[in-house]
């Protein structure tokens, strides 16, 4: 069975989306693992309730990103996991993690790259540039991690229509719902399809369906 570690820094809801379709069998994937930099992260909260092993790792404990990344890699090895997914992780993923997992580390984005991403675009930062530059659709985009900030692969994207949107925290809740249905399709893509990359293309040799659920 394909392992995956979740990375998430909050809320969680991401991460609660995706193991729920781990245990239903959409995603072919047992989650071994979880990452936090928070110790009071709802997503570890929830980690513990589900017999989830959990490791909070901050970057400020360390004094280099080489050695917190080559902590972040001990801890990885421990769980073994074959792909790592980011569900709201906000901390700079180390450049040793990400060259010890080519393609093999999604994030999702709340918004269509590459607008609205790059250094500093993240959570509510996104959702108020969004609203702020009057754009009538937003969005959700899976993407792979490289080594160059919000610009890896991308996997999957997904408009989302908020012309009727009145503010950036409703754009954020329109997005998130969105999100819940595209993550764990995206995830499943991955495991399930043979894809190759071309440049920053995803050329995937099948279409997932939607989810039913
Ligand atoms: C999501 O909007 C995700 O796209 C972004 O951070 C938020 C995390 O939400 N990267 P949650 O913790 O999964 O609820």
């Amino acid at each position: 069975m394909t392992t995956l570690v979740v990375f998430a820094s909050g809320r969680g809801s991401n991460f609660k989306v995706i193991h729920r379709k781990t245990m239903d069998g959409f995603i072919p994937a047992k989650i071994v693992g979880l990452i936090s930099d928070r110790e009071n992260a709802p997503a570890l909260e929830f980690a513990r309730q589900n017999d989830i092993p959990f490791a909070v790792h901050h970057p400020r404990d360390f004094s280099s990103e080489q050695e917190f990344g080559d902590t972040l890699l001990e801890t990885l090895e421990r769980f073994g996991p074959d792909f790592i997914v980011l569900a709201g992780y906000l901390k700079k993923i180390p450049d040793n993690v990400i060259r010890r997992y080519p393609l093999r580390i999604l994030n999702i984005h709340p918004a269509l790259l590459p607008s609205f991403g790059g250094k500093g675009m993240y959570g509510h930062y996104v959702h108020r540039a969004v609203f702020e530059a009057g754009v009538k659709v937003s969005g959700v985009t899976v993407h792979f991690v490289t080594t160059e900030y919000d610009a890896g692969p991308i996997v999957m994207q997904q408009c989302v229509d908020i012309a009727d949107c009145h503010s950036p925290d409703e754009i954020a809740q329109k997005v998130l719902r969105y999100e819940h249905a595209v993550y764990p399709r995206a995830i499943k893509s991955v495991l399930e399809n043979e894809f190759e990359v071309v440049g920053k293309r995803v050329i995937f040799k099948q279409r997932v369906p939607h989810d039913s659920h």
